[in-house]
This record gives structure tokens, sequence and C-alpha cells, in this order.
């Protein structure tokens, strides 16, 4: 068993943590206070090959390992949640899904600007009525004959404005029931396709997130991707991966709360010392790294997983539903060690505390997690 990252690993890692500290660090702040899409420091994730890292060079991607990108989406949410759950979705769920199911012809049109930072993907599964129970899909994709026709509203669209291309669930054929489920290629702005207003959120408040409407929208069959009814397994298969994206998400996010306090603990006198003396503070500090480690195993070994051929759902959905429980619980700790300076915007932990929640409910909430859990654990 090798713990060691690779150079590239740690190359790559580096890179992230550089731009996380020069690029997002300075807006980061403002950002979250209004909303305000990372616009330009996308672009440059881009150019830096961040937004297509497991994508082959063929298609304009970094050709790397699922290792390398938990690796920087960890940095990235140390600073910027926001950032790093747009480069989530881009990656594991929109080309990552696109490359492993697309036609030939799909890779082609769409992966070279999607890996580039030219345009980014949406994922659309969600929709009022069908969250968790995600089979009880209500968007409708009548087939006819050389074209679909979509009607229907999904919602919690993440990139839901600031994509281009979009990547739909919907029912073809409801007797059918979930084998009855297509998945589309959607791209924004042709006629019938409607974006809601931006949601107000807790959170990640740097990526934007609406509901999408579609109006009788005609979706050509060239769009569709994999064989027919193979929508709800391609949902399935793409979001397993999309959960060690979320994982290492939480993961950075525990660490970069983690590390704020450890400082701030060296810094902050009280009754005369700084307050790590305090052994209150400093068993705080041991368990959060503790829980951080071990999260951290969790993270890589998914990755590592799924980089090597064995099965990641099952060790996707225990990173995911554990370093999501850290992030929250170190992120509230963090605040404590902060004390009133915790509480206000300048110190960041506050937000780091409030990004922290999303990643116990979305790609899978913490409970819908334990029951992919249980299920394989109990299969045999
Ligand atoms: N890989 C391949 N196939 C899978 C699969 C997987 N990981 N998980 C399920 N399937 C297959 C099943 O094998 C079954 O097919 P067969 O009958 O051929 O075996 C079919 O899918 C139906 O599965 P279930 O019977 O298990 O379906 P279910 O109704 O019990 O639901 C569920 C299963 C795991 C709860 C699923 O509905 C689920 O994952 N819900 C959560 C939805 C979710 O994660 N949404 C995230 C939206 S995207 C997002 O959130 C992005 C973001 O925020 C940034
Ligand atoms: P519900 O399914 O209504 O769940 C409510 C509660 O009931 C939860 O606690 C849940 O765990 C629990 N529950 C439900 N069923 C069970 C059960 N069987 N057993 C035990 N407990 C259960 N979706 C997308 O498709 N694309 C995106 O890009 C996207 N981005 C998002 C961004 C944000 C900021 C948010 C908030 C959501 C996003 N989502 C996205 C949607 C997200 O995946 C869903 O919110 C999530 O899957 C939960 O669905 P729901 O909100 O309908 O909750």
């Amino acid at each position: 068993m090798d713990f060691t990252l690779s150079e590239e690993q740690r190359m790559i890692q580096q890179a992230a943590r550089d731009f996380a500290q020069n690029e997002l660090l300075p807006g980061v702040i403002e950002r979250d206070e209004a909303q305000r899409f990372p616009t330009e420091e996308v672009k440059k994730m881009g150019e830096l090959g961040f937004m297509g890292m497991m994508v082959n060079p063929k298609y304009g991607g970094s050709g790397l390992d699922t290792l390398s990108y938990a690796i920087a989406v960890e940095e990235l949410s140390k600073v910027d949640a926001s950032a790093s759950v747009i480069v989530s979705v881009n990656n594991s769920l929109v080309c990552w899904g696109l490359e492993t199911f697309g036609s030939e012809a799909q890779k082609e049109k769409y992966l070279p600007r999607l890996t580039s930072g030219e345009i980014i993907g949406a994922f659309c599964l969600s929709e009022p009525e069908a969250g968790s129970d995600a089979t009880s899909q209500k968007t409708t994709a009548i087939d006819k004959g050389d074209h679909y026709i979509l009607n229907g509203t999904k919602n919690w669209i993440t990139n839901g404005n600031s994509a281009e291309v979009y990547l739909v669930i919907a029912q073809t054929n409801v007797e059918k029931g979930y084998k009855g489920i297509n998945a589309l290629i959607v791209e924004k702005g042709v006629p019938g396709f409607e974006i809601g207003p931006k949601e107000n959120k807790l959170g990640i408040r740097g990526s934007d997130t609406h509901s999408i409407m579609f109006n009788d929208v005609k979706v050509p069959k060239e769009n569709r991707i994999g064989a027919d009814g193979f929508g709800f397994k391609f949902a399935m298969k793409t979001l397993a991966g999309g959960r060690i994206g979320i994982a290492a998400q939480a993961l950075g996010i525990a660490a970069g709360a983690y590390e704020m306090a450890k400082k701030y603990s060296k810094e902050r006198k009280a009754f005369g010392t700084e307050i790590m003396n305090h052994q209150a503070i400093a068993f705080k500090l041991a368990d959060m790294h503790t829980q951080i480690a071990a999260a951290r195993h969790m993270v890589y070994k998914a990755a590592w997983d799924k980089d090597n051929g064995n099965d990641y759902d099952l060790s996707g959905a225990m990173a995911k539903l554990y370093a999501s429980q850290v992030a929250m619980e170190t992120t509230v700790e963090a605040v404590q060690v902060h004390g009133g300076n915790g509480f206000v915007k300048e110190y960041h932990v506050e937000r780091l505390m409030r990004d922290a929640k999303i990643t116990q409910i979305y790609e899978g909430t913490s409970e819908i997690q334990k029951i992919v859990i249980s299920r394989s654990i109990l299969r045999n």
C-alpha cells in the first residue's frame, strides 16, 4: 500500500493551492455577499486545465486521474466552495458523463469547449417532485421519430444561468418506469428553453442555482446520450463519480476551516497565553485533524477505486457521507475557536460553515448515501 502522492499529483495540488490563494481568495467574500458568479476565475481555471481534468487530451482535457481531480477540488474548496462546485459539476457530471457514455460526435462537439472553460455545463436531474426520489421524473421527452419534445421543470440546477450545455434527464416511456428515462443534451437558448430566477442561498452563494423550464423544446435524437432508456443508469453512474467530487469539496471545506482555526489559536491570546495552550482548544484541533485525516483517506480511496477499475459506488458514498459530516462539525468548531471573530465575514470561517451544509444535501443527501451504503453492504 503506497500512500505517497506522485510528483504530478503534488504539482497539481500546488497549482490548485496557488490558484486558490492568488485568484479566488481576493474576491471571495464580495462574491459570496453579492451572489456573484466567478466568471473570470472560471475562464482562468479552464486555461489551467481544471475544467476538464479527467478528459482525454484528444478532446482538450488534461488526461489526469480521479485522485488528481479530487486533490484539486480539495484545494479549491479550502478557499472557495462556490468555485469548486462549478468545477465539480463540469468535471464529474458533465465532462465525465459525456466522455464515458456520449457518442463520438457528441464528444467532439462539446468536450473541447467544456474542457477549455470557454463554456460550462449543467446536470439536470432534480425536479420539484423528484429530488431524492429520482426515478419519479415528471419531465417528459416524447419520442417524435427523429426528435424528442421536452416538457417540464428542473430545479436547483447548479450553473443554471451560466451554462451553455445542459444534460437533461426526462421520462420518455412512463410504462417502463426508470427504464423509460433518457438523458438528452440541450443547448441554452433553444426555443422553449427558459431559465428561472436565481435562488438566494445560505451557502455556495457564488454559484448560480436556477430552475430550468422546458416548453415544447425540440431535441434532435442525436442529442440522446446512450441507448433508448439508458437515462436513469446514466444519471446514477455519473453521480457515483460526482459524489467523489463533492466528498473532496467537503474535505477541502473542513481542511480550510481547520487551517484557519489552528493559525488563529496560535495568535489569539486569552488569560495571558495563546488560546492553543488551553486544552479545550487544543483538543478541538486534535479532533478536527483526526477527522480530516480519516475523511481524506476515504476520499482518496474512493478516487483510487475509480482509477483502478474497482467498484466505487460504496466507497464514494461512504466518503461523501463521512466527509460532509466532518465538514459540518469542523466548520462549527472553527467558528467557536475564533470566538466573536468567527461570527464575522472577514475571518472566512462563517462562510465555510454555511458552505459546508450543502455537502450533506446535494448529489444525494446523507440519508440517500446511507441507502446506497446499506444496500451495497447487505447485498452479499
Ligand atoms: N450505477 C448503476 N446503476 C445504478 C446505480 C449505480 N450507481 N444506482 C442505481 N442503479 C440502477 C439499479 O441497479 C436499478 O437498475 P436495475 O433494476 O437494472 O438493477 C435502477 O438504477 C433503479 O435503482 P433503484 O431500484 O435502486 O432505484 P430507487 O428508486 O430505489 O433509487 C437512489 C435509488 C439511490 C435512492 C437514487 O434515486 C438516488 O441516487 N437518489 C438521489 C438523487 C441524487 O443524488 N440527485 C443528485 C442530483 S445532481 C446534484 O445534486 C448536483 C449538484 O448538486 C452539484
Ligand atoms: P427531498 O428528496 O424532498 O428530501 C427531503 C428530506 O427527506 C431529506 O432529508 C432527505 O434525505 C429525506 N428523504 C427523502 N427520501 C428519503 C428516504 N427514502 N429515506 C430517508 N430519508 C429520505 N440537482 C440537480 O439535478 N442538478 C444540480 O446541479 C443540483 N444542484 C443543486 C445545488 C443546490 C444549492 C441545491 C440546494 C440542490 C441542488 N440539486 C441539484 C438538487 C439536490 O440534488 C436535491 O436537493 C437533493 O437530491 C435532495 O432532494 P430534495 O431537495 O427534493 O429533498
